[in-house]
């Protein structure tokens, strides 16, 4: 089931909480956004390497996209530096039981500063901390080896290939898939506790 078609008066919009990383913001999009999102997303680059984003993307499509965000069964979040500035949007859904899909994406001029990696990482903690989630999961294309880094330097481990939908193209791509279990995530933060001092 997608988003558009879950029943109208299961459209409840859920407390969506702020979350914190040592350069960024993650809140809830709001309608004051549309200008900025639709200036960051409208790239082709993005567009092609996401599943549900238009191209061209104008304030229209921002609109649309926040209006419905956070309603059902999807957790969106608008990615901004600590000044404020957005930079991009990132957040899950869950179909079923399968586990939550993690997706996200950032505006071409803030790539490579490590943002969506620390954005990822943040929402990987939300979802096993706050929401008991056993398991993540999340999707690549085979041709986007950025995407494919940030989830392993997440602690994503490769399952599979398959097939997605890509809106942008108006067909459908190969991509690599990838799941995160909560045993693993809990080594790895343990892992991260671990400080070390020249003697
Ligand atoms: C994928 C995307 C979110 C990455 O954002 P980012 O902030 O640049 O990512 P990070 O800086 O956290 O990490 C990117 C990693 O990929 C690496 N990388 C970038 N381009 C690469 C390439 N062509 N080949 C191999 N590695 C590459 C970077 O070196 C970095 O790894 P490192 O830290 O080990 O050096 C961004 O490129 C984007 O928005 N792309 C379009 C939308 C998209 O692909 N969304 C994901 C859908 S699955």
């Amino acid at each position: 089931m997608t988003l558009l078609e879950i029943p109208s008066e299961q459209y409840r919009e859920r407390s969506i909480p702020v979350l914190e990383t040592e350069r960024l913001v993650l809140r809830a999009p709001r309608l004051g956004d549309a200008k900025a999102v639709a200036m960051l997303a409208n790239d082709r680059r993005i567009a092609e390497n996401t599943a549900r984003i238009p191209h061209p993307y104008r304030t229209g499509d921002a609109e649309d996209f926040i209006s419905t965000a956070n309603l059902g069964s999807e957790t969106v979040f608008v990615i901004a530096q600590r000044n404020g500035a957005l930079v991009g949007a990132c957040g899950f859904s869950q179909l079923d039981r399968h586990p939550p899909e993690i997706g996200y994406w950032l505006g071409v001029k803030f790539w490579g500063k490590g943002y969506a990696t620390e954005a990822v990482r943040a929402v990987i903690d939300h979802a096993f901390t706050d929401l008991d989630h056993e398991a993540l999961q999340s999707s690549a294309r085979v041709t986007n080896p950025a995407s494919r880094r940030v989830l392993e330097k997440c602690g994503f481990q490769w399952t599979g290939v398959g097939l997605t939908r890509i809106r942008a193209l108006n067909s459908s791509a190969p991509i690599d898939k990838f799941r995160l279990d909560r045993g693993l995530w809990v080594s790895l933060k343990s892992w991260g506790k671990v400080t070390s001092r020249v003697a």
